[in-house]
């Protein structure tokens, strides 16, 4: 009987675990090569999370293009989908002829939260608190005096009473400068240090202490202006802001909108070895924020009738602490991009992010995005039938003319080429 309860997984190598997985899944020697691979990861994938048997790579495509503040970046992106990496670095070419794009941020501050329960006044409670304020930023603040050195750590703290269904709580917000860290750590550090402290402050009992990912004090935007008779005419403008106004008023095409954001910004952020998942917490409650969730972009036409694009989100990310300082790859993406602060990474990726949406507006508001992905979709349908060297552009040409983008087809395009050759 084949089970999963492996006690003592973690203690093995991963060359061990990897024996297990083996014998339980039928891998052969091939599958087994190829899973244990951690490529340029080598033995730090194994210090990097638990029960590692190797790594799973993804490809890592360079957007080109990108002028941003004056400067050019060549922007490293790790993505599975195909189209992401080429539409980017168009968009970003349409950009530079009104100046690319500008950016801005402001400072990286994180907010950890304190959940205070059973608190018998809250009101007097959350004055106490404010009264406290310096002690308790005091206190935070001695966890942490690399960081208060650098300029950062806990600088403000902010009271809320909340009406919850199991009755009110006292939520305190701890606001700290994390400078060039994602934050995390420095922050629940601060927030579980406090805790004692802010019970006997307010005689309640503190529960959760942890960060919040709606950054909304770690804000980057970027803004750029896209020439009409570049983009294809004022009716592409038209369009585009037709297709803005869509996902400002149905959440269905919303979520979409902010999904092809998200397909740039977590490029860079994978390819920058940070944490994606925080990042796209953090953008989907920001739009959210006004109570209806809403773009993450802003699109109209400026005096001149070109088109206008604004994107604000919040950006928890880090060059120092995480994944991003001790990942090989991550390390030289950093380098490729040349920032020296989290803030600057923040305001790149915020670019990314809006000529993402650019680019598939644009692609949508006009030919649609099927012509496009459509040609390297058949690619990858041509190599999964077998196609190889310049098989695979001639069986490609046939799928696309015929609309028939299907593996079945694939394979029989590829025997006729192939006869056709022998012949
Ligand atoms: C596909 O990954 C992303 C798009 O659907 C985004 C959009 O519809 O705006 C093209």
């Amino acid at each position: 009987m084949k089970t999963s309860q492996l006690s003592g997984f973690y203690k093995l190598s991963s060359k061990e675990r990897l024996e297990i997985v083996r014998d339980f899944a039928g891998l052969n020697e091939e599958e087994i090569a190829a899973l244990g691979n951690t490529g340029s990861l080598g033995k730090i994938a194994d210090r990097m999370i638990e029960n590692v048997v190797g790594a799973m790579p993804l490809p890592l495509g360079i957007a080109v293009n990108f002028m941003i503040n004056g400067r050019d970046y060549l922007i490293p992106m790790a993505i599975e989908e195909p189209s992401v990496v080429a539409a980017a670095s168009n968009a970003a070419k349409m950009a530079r002829p009104k100046g690319g794009f500008q950016t801005s941020s402001t400072e990286p501050i994180m907010i950890g939260q304190i959940q205070v329960t059973n608190v018998p006044d809250s009101s007097s409670a959350q004055v106490a608190l404010l009264e406290q304020k310096q002690s308790i930023l005091d206190r935070a603040n001695e966890k942490d005096p690399m960081l208060v050195k650098l300029g950062g750590g806990a600088k403000d703290l902010e009271v809320r009473v909340i009406d919850t269904a199991v009755g009110p709580m006292v939520i305190v917000h701890l606001l700290v400068n994390v400078k060039d860290a994602m934050g995390a750590n420095a922050v629940n550090t601060m927030a579980e240090a406090v805790a004692p402290f802010i019970e006997h402050i307010t005689g309640g009992n503190v529960n959760l202490r942890i960060i919040s990912n709606l950054a909304t004090y770690r804000l980057a935007s970027a803004r750029a202006v896209f020439g009409k008779e570049i983009i294809g005419g004022e009716e592409v403008v038209d369009g585009i802001i037709s297709a803005y106004h869509f996902a400002k008023s149905d959440p269905y095409r919303c979520a979409t909108h902010n999904k092809g954001i998200m397909n740039g910004i977590d490029a860079v952020v994978i390819a920058t070895g940070n944490d994606f998942r925080a990042v796209e917490a953090g953008a989907h409650a920001y739009a959210s924020i006004r109570g209806q969730y809403l773009p993450l972009t802003h699109w109209e036409k400026n005096e001149t009738h070109d088109l206008v694009g604004t994107i604000e989100l919040p950006l928890a990310l880090g060059l120092v602490g995480g994944a991003t300082a001790v990942h090989p790859t991550a390390k030289i993406n950093i380098k490729i991009l040349g920032v020296k602060t989290a803030n600057e990474l923040a305001e790149i990726i915020a670019a990314v992010g809006l000529a993402q949406n650019f680019a598939a507006l644009r692609a949508l508001a006009t030919e649609g995005i099927q012509k496009g992905h459509m040609s390297l979709h058949a690619r990858n349908v041509a190599i999964a039938a077998g196609a190889q060297g310049e098989l695979i552009d001639k069986v490609v040409e046939i799928l696309v003319k015929e609309k028939q983008v299907r593996i079945d087809r694939a394979k029989e395009v590829l025997n006729n080429l192939s006869l056709e050759k022998k012949a």
